[in-house]
């Protein structure tokens, strides 16, 4: 069946209202669009295990600084809509600006500490715009769960930390990072790259699975954990690093000690030409990350 394609909350609302009536989970994937196939993943899993798939497409100005790619950011409804539709996605909704943000809007959500730190020292009004956007996209669309990647891990934090403080009634899983096969994290940002800096760009998961790799080995202190990042990612020079950094997976908190058993993330945020990328990869005990395979 094609997928239904709704752009006004009202209307968003009552189709979801009437979903929960007769008894049907829903899962929504919010997106920015330009689907990849980390997208296309979070969709198949909600399908997997939800009655009704909602897919959001919105390009949230709230989001975005003014110095940032919010009109440069890359859009093909078209084919998002195809995408949907392969993995199996019931509804897209996808309001206009003025429809999330109508004249005399004036109401956001202000996070906390956590998203003070990282992304937030270089995005200071980011997660206020996501987390404001998030819940909005909730309140249309009703969900039982919601599915992010893990590609946005603050993002991810920020969201579990709003989603407590709230008491919000959803369910978050977050799927795996997908890849390519030189181990680019997927991201709607890629086509910015040129060629030369697509190559380059291989070096933030080369950095971070260096880092797991000491992990692995043993290595608990956050200032050579950190080092061992920022060596890989100063192989060019024409690299910025904004951050290269260990943190407690669940916290964020960055002790100079990691405990033994405690699990790690290791977050990265460079500048590359025009490009700003983000990458990440969590180390937990006992378990091999399967490119150590
Ligand atoms: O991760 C994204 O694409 C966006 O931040 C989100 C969650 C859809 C909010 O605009």
């Amino acid at each position: 069946m094609a997928v239904q394609v709704i752009s006004t909350i009202s209307e968003m609302q009552s189709i979801s209202e009437k979903l929960r009536l007769n008894g049907k989970s829903i899962g929504v994937v919010p997106t920015m669009g330009y689907l990849h196939e980390g997208h296309a993943r979070l969709i198949k899993a909600a399908v997997l295990e939800n009655d009704i798939v909602i897919v959001t497409i919105f390009v949230n100005p709230l989001q975005f600084a003014a110095n940032e790619d919010l009109s440069s950011y890359p859009r093909n409804f078209k084919r998002d809509i195809e995408v949907v539709n392969d993995m199996g996605g019931t509804i897209v909704f996808a309001p206009s600006v003025e429809e999330m943000y109508p004249e005399g809007f004036d109401t956001t959500i202000k996070t906390g500490n956590i998203s003070l730190k990282f992304e937030g020292v270089f995005r200071p009004t980011h997660f206020d715009g996501v987390a404001t956007v998030v819940m909005k996209l909730f309140m249309a669309t009703k969900p039982h769960s919601a599915y992010f990647g893990q590609k946005d891990y603050q993002q991810v934090t920020v969201l579990r930390q709003l989603i407590r403080d709230l008491r919000i009634d959803v369910f978050i899983r977050v799927l795996d990072t997908v890849r390519e096969t030189d181990g680019l994290a997927k991201s709607s940002r890629n086509v910015y790259l040129s060629t030369v800096e697509r190559e380059k760009a291989t070096i933030l998961s080369k950095a971070l699975t260096l880092a797991i790799k000491a992990a692995l080995q043993g290595e608990r202190r956050r200032d050579t954990l950190n080092e061992i990042m920022k060596n890989e990612l100063k192989s060019f020079e024409d690299i910025h690093i904004d951050y290269a950094s260990a943190a407690c997976a669940e916290t964020l908190e960055e002790p100079p000690l990691f405990a033994p058993e405690g699990e790690i993330v290791f977050l990265v945020a460079v500048r590359l030409g025009k490009t700003r990328l983000i990458d990440n990869m969590v180390y937990r005990p006992g378990t091999s990350p399967e490119f150590l395979l």
